[in-house]
């Protein structure tokens, strides 16, 4: 395991030599700490923290000013991990914003790469950051923005036109130039055809075992979470002490171990 930096480039080769990514939320320089020296290899700056730092109820309140807070907070920590800070609801409704938007998480937040929500909508967005060099992580499936549009938090892709859907999105997407994609609450069997069919490295959150990678948000995993989702575990509960539960997160993750079919959905 390499000490120096991490790129993209070695996300790739990853993902080609079949290792696991493991990647973590941060929001805050403490947090972002202990999981880049648990060896977790990308952080990520989520708007989840609405919810987990701010209590609101959806992702939706979060401004722009305060994901760059966060995300300067935690890139000031890191050593090897690769920093993913999230574009919040209605930073990036066009290319021109989007890139505004993005230039600002990493001038000022030190963001090395800027996730954003949404298929084929965003195909032009990603086109636009990617032609200045910005890099994009894309989040396919329960895109948390859009819950009111999309009824509640709930597992997305099990019709079949919905599945071929995402598929087509996937791919889409790699070629207008995503970096990394995230598939969150899909059938496991779904995710694991988008993880084949694309090169770029595939992070799953309840998408089951079959991704290139897994994301947790750190809190559900360190036991802070009042009412964690379903495919979240808790790793302070069997190993204790924030520094081991994120590292066993790790290990396991690399091992093949997590996530277990039973996190994932049919
Ligand atoms: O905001 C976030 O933490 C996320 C993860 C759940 C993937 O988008």
């Amino acid at each position: 395991m390499t000490s120096r930096p991490l790129t993209l480039v070695d996300l790739r080769g990853m993902k080609s030599r079949g290792e696991r990514i493991s990647c973590l939320t941060a929001y805050d320089a403490s947090l972002a700490r202990l999981v880049d020296e648990a060896g977790a290899e990308l952080v990520l700056v989520g708007d989840s923290l609405g919810m987990v730092v701010q209590g609101h109820e959806t992702t939706i309140p979060v401004t722009l000013d305060e994901m760059v807070y966060h995300s300067r907070c935690a890139a000031r920590s890191l050593k090897r991990a690769v920093l993913i800070a999230d574009l919040p609801f209605m930073a990036y409704a066009t290319p021109g914003q989007a890139l505004q938007s993005a230039a600002r998480l990493m001038k000022e937040g030190g963001a090395q790469v800027v996730k954003l929500e949404g298929g084929a909508p965003q195909l032009e967005t990603v086109q636009a950051l990617g032609r200045q060099g910005i890099p994009v992580c894309a989040h396919l499936g329960l895109t948390p923005q859009s819950v009111h549009k999309l009824g509640g938090y709930r597992v997305q892709g099990r019709a079949p036109e919905a599945a071929e859907a995402m598929l087509k999105d996937a791919v889409a997407l790699e070629q207008a130039g995503a970096d990394l994609l995230i598939l969150e609450c899909i059938p496991s069997e779904l995710a694991e055809r988008i993880t084949r069919a694309l090169a770029i490295p595939v992070i799953g959150i309840g998408a089951g075992p079959a991704c290139d990678g897994q994301v947790l948000v750190s809190y559900d995993l360190l036991g802070f979470t009042a009412r964690p989702p379903k495919f979240a575990r808790n790793y302070a509960a069997e190993h204790g002490a924030p520094d081991r539960a994120l590292k066993a997160f790790v290990d396991e993750v690399r091992g093949g171990i997590f996530p277990r079919p039973e996190n994932g959905f049919t």
